[in-house]
């Protein structure tokens, strides 16, 4: 029976970039959603930016624009990134629309009637220079357990503490450096443990949350569910609460009432189709996130649907982090790659075939490895399914005036074993094992590889026009089999294989069983090139961002974009010392660069790759003291590390080290 399944992806927020750790769950996504479309169920896959929130107030003050127009242009940004991966939405909305208001509303109101609000004052963090109350990450302190300078409100990043904004030492704001005050204000409260027995409930069916996130809240449940804050003081972009002055609902109240938003929109001349899934339950409704957000998908929302007369979800599923290379993805190793720079170096589709050959259905992290990537890419995808068609499908069906004919017995064998697979493809995709899938298809196309070498079609035409063109003609249908499996992981190279084989672009799973016969195939394209590891370095190091002396911030790391100046706080942040060089170089392959030792008295000696060539040989800098950085972080360059910088002025042959005017000894601080 055809299912009716209405699917979300988690809502990018609306003040960064889309990177390749938001892409995870896009292409996770998107796979199921093509998945289902492909075996004929109703599905909709919807989404929207999350706009509201400090954070988004404060960038557009930053740059003198209205939030609006900054989050309409970053909605744009996300979407054409989104869909570079080639993820269909049917509907991308934002949640500053009229429908989430409209919604927001409604359930607070319903939530409020039905007694799940309560109202309390409490003590904040307020700053009387912005005349706001400050989130925690616009706090910036000393670490009451640790000492460490510089840290969050709610937690050090240094010892990993957690803790009151209350408790930071010397705390400061970070929008203008002065240091807050405490203040009291009312605030609004989700009475979460109003539900504790429906959500133990709920999450117990094993269709609602996957076995390890069940585990994750449990452990919640047994700390005791809290009473939620939903509410934040103006100045706030956001929804005004209705009855209050002043009270604007916290983002993370309106963010998944943006699921409804948007499928209100897109259903907005269709009210029954939009209860089907939102009131009545007829359809499903399935949302894919990560596990860093659970708790506000698995316990405040169904709650807030519980308490408001709506439906609950049919499926949290919930997905692991993307690691590159084996850690966190990081600035200065150049890892935190932005969705738009992938797609300047790399296929998309290259990318989605990787991760679904690593997905499975549990909440484990992602690692993206590179030399894997290359491996998997060009030798399951480009050297099995594509060489299937490459072999076949150019000189060889040149030579036979591209037509095949009615399959032969054997052609129909071979590609029933290869259909055979089908249930357990299927059942695959559904249950979200793609990494299962992906190497079924190897296994198929392996075995039709090992077909196309017993039958050396290139030999055979030599002698036997005809059976090779049996061989070819079975061939290419265990070809399109392959591509139809493939499909929802490769959309775009599935259309170009049944635009090569002439079947029409939807060819989808109802069409498995239908033979290709008796029709002439057309000219072959480049279907998809190998992946090129130029083109990864190039990426990775467009995407590093060397550590530079934070711009206009003072010693808080507050903006001070005002005067242009900067706090004497970010002038302590660089480490100015004298070092002298004991050993200088030429670098083979470089042509502008010098490689050279720096000693830096106590701190040691320092490998520096310096760009200096134009003007100084390596003999005449030995011995020569300079003034270096020496706190930089260490740079993987592509001719070895870089642990510090020489300063210098100029450029090309007058370009001038900074040298020390009296004496001064290496290691030496600058003051
Ligand atoms: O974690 C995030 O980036 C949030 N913007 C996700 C919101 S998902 C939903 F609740 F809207
Ligand atoms: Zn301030």
């Amino acid at each position: 029976m055809k299912r009716k399944i209405l699917v979300t992806t988690a809502l990018p927020y609306a003040n960064g970039p889309i990177h390749l750790g938001h892409l995870l769950e896009g292409v996770q996504t998107d796979i199921w959603v093509r998945f289902q479309k492909s075996t004929g169920n109703e599905t909709y896959l919807f989404c929207a930016d999350d706009t509201h929130g400090t954070p988004v107030m404060l960038a557009a003050k930053k740059e003198n624009i209205s939030p609006e127009e900054l989050v309409g242009r970053i909605q744009k940004e996300h979407y054409r990134d989104l869909t570079g991966f080639h993820i269909q939405y049917d509907n991308y909305y934002t949640t500053n629309s009229q429908e989430n208001r409209m919604f927001a509303e409604e359930i607070y109101l319903n939530l409020k009637q039905a007694g799940h609000i309560s109202v309390r004052e409490i003590e904040q963090t307020y700053c009387e220079f912005d005349k706001m109350f400050l989130p925690d990450r616009f706090i910036r302190g000393t670490c009451p357990k640790c000492k460490s300078p510089d840290q969050y409100g709610d937690g050090c990043e240094v010892c990993g503490s957690n803790y009151s904004p209350k408790d930071l030492i010397d705390s400061k704001c970070a929008i203008c450096g002065n240091a807050p005050v405490l203040r009291n204000s009312k605030h609004l409260f989700f009475r979460l443990q109003n539900f504790s027995e429906k959500l133990l409930d709920w999450i117990s069916d094993e269709n609602h949350v996957q076995e390890g996130a069940k585990n994750k809240l449990i452990e919640w449940f047994n700390q005791g569910l809290q009473e939620w804050d939903i509410s934040r003081d103006g100045p706030y972009f956001g929804f005004e609460i209705p009855g209050e002055t002043g009270k604007y609902f916290y983002v993370w109240l309106d963010a998944p009432i943006g699921y409804m938003a948007s499928s209100k929109n897109f259903f907005k001349d269709n009210a029954n189709i939009f209860d089907s899934f939102w009131r009545t339950g007829e359809g499903e409704i399935v949302h894919f996130v990560g596990k860093d957000i659970l708790y506000f998908h698995a316990l405040f929302w169904p709650a807030m649907l519980m308490g408001s007369g709506y439906r609950t979800p049919s499926c949290v599923n919930v997905h692991g982090f993307l690691t590159v290379n084996g850690e966190k993805m990081s600035k200065s190793r150049g890892t935190f790659i932005k969705a738009s720079t992938f797609l300047k170096y790399l296929d998309p589709e290259h990318f989605r075939f990787y991760l679904a050959s690593k997905l499975g259905p549990g909440l484990d992290d992602l690692d993206l490895n590179f030399d894997e990537f290359v491996s998997r890419v060009n030798s399951d995808l480009i050297g099995n399914l594509i060489n299937i068609l490459s072999r076949t499908g150019t000189s060889i069906l040149d030579k036979l005036d591209r037509r095949i004919g009615k399959i032969s017995k054997e052609g129909q064998a071979l590609v029933l074993e290869i259909i055979h697979s089908e249930a357990d493809i299927r059942r695959w995709y559904e249950e979200k094992s793609y990494n299962k899938v992906i190497r079924e298809i190897s296994r198929l196309g392996d075995i039709v590889n090992r077909y196309v070498n017993d039958k050396a079609p290139w030999a055979l035409i030599k002698t036997d026009m005809e059976s090779t063109r049996e061989v070819v003609g079975a061939t290419l249908n265990c070809a399109r089999v392959l591509a139809i499996y493939l499909g929802p992981v490769t959309p775009g190279l599935s259309a170009k294989i049944f635009r090569f084989l002439g079947v029409g672009e939807n060819t989808s799973f109802l069409n498995l069983n239908e033979y290709l016969e008796n029709t002439k195939i057309n000219p072959y394209e480049i279907l998809s090139k190998r992946v090129d590891e130029k083109a990864i370095e190039n990426m990775i190091e467009e995407s590093k961002e060397t550590t530079k002396i934070p711009e206009n911030t003072n010693a808080a790391g507050a903006k001070t974009e005002q005067t242009g100046l900067i706090g004497i706080g970010d002038l302590a942040k660089v480490e100015l010392r004298v070092g002298q060089i004991t050993e200088a170089q030429n670098v083979e392959g470089a042509d502008k660069l010098l490689n050279v030792k720096v000693d830096l008295g106590e701190k040691g000696i320092k490998n520096v790759f310096a760009g200096i060539k134009s003007a100084y040989k390596p003999e005449e800098l030995v011995g020569l003291r300079v003034v270096v950085v020496a706190n930089l972080e260490p740079r993987k360059m592509k001719f070895g590390v870089s642990e510090a910088m020489l300063l210098a002025s100029g450029s090309g042959e007058t370009l001038s080290l900074f040298i020390p005017h009296r004496s001064a000894n290496p290691g030496d601080l600058l003051k």
